[in-house]
């Protein structure tokens, strides 16, 4: 297994737990109406730059795993095989509008009033979480699932 993919596996795990400590400071500032602090800033910084560690990754991935031969061999014979649509189309396209409503979501957030900062992350960063939730190739997924953990070999 090559080591990006590896990588790419692992680095999910500190995207996941980006998003939840964006989350959870997202729902405590609406709920305590506190002030939009350092920390939260840092939290969707951290989560940004893990999703665009996993997007280098993973067009890195796209490039150099074989997905491009098959895309060059006709979208139509790719789209009719579910592991491969799978991997190109819902992965990559997904995850892709998740990282774009990830940026907006940051520079949203700062420009927005103190009292609509906790809102708007909420509403920016909980849609991109659950998109990349939805894509994640998870063991119980059919055909395409893959394992909670890869490991150098
Ligand atoms: C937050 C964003 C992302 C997460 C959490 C994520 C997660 C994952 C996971 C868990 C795997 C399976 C790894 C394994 O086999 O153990 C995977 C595979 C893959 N990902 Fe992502 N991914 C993300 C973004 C992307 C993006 C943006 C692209 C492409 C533009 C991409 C392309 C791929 C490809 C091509 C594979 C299959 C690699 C292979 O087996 O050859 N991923 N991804």
């Amino acid at each position: 297994m090559s080591g990006i993919l590896v990588l790419h596996s692992i680095i999910r795990w500190g995207v996941l737990l980006c998003g939840i400590w964006v989350i959870a400071n997202a729902i405590t500032g609406i709920i305590s109406k506190r002030a939009f602090s350092s920390n939260d800033d840092r939290s969707n910084l951290f989560f940004m730059i893990f999703c665009d560690v996993q997007l280098l990754f993973g067009l890195i991935l796209l490039f150099t795993n074989g997905w491009i031969d098959k895309i060059k061999s006709g979208m139509g014979e790719l789209m009719k095989d579910p592991y491969n649509r799978f991997f190109v189309v819902e992965h990559g396209m997904m995850m892709i509008v998740a990282l774009i409503l990830v940026h907006i979501g940051r520079s949203k957030v700062k420009k927005a009033s103190p009292e609509s900062k906790h809102k708007k992350m909420l509403l920016f960063f909980g849609i991109a979480i659950l998109l990349i939730i939805i894509s994640i190739p998870w063991p119980n997924k059919a055909i395409v699932g893959r394992p909670m953990m890869s490991w150098f070999n």
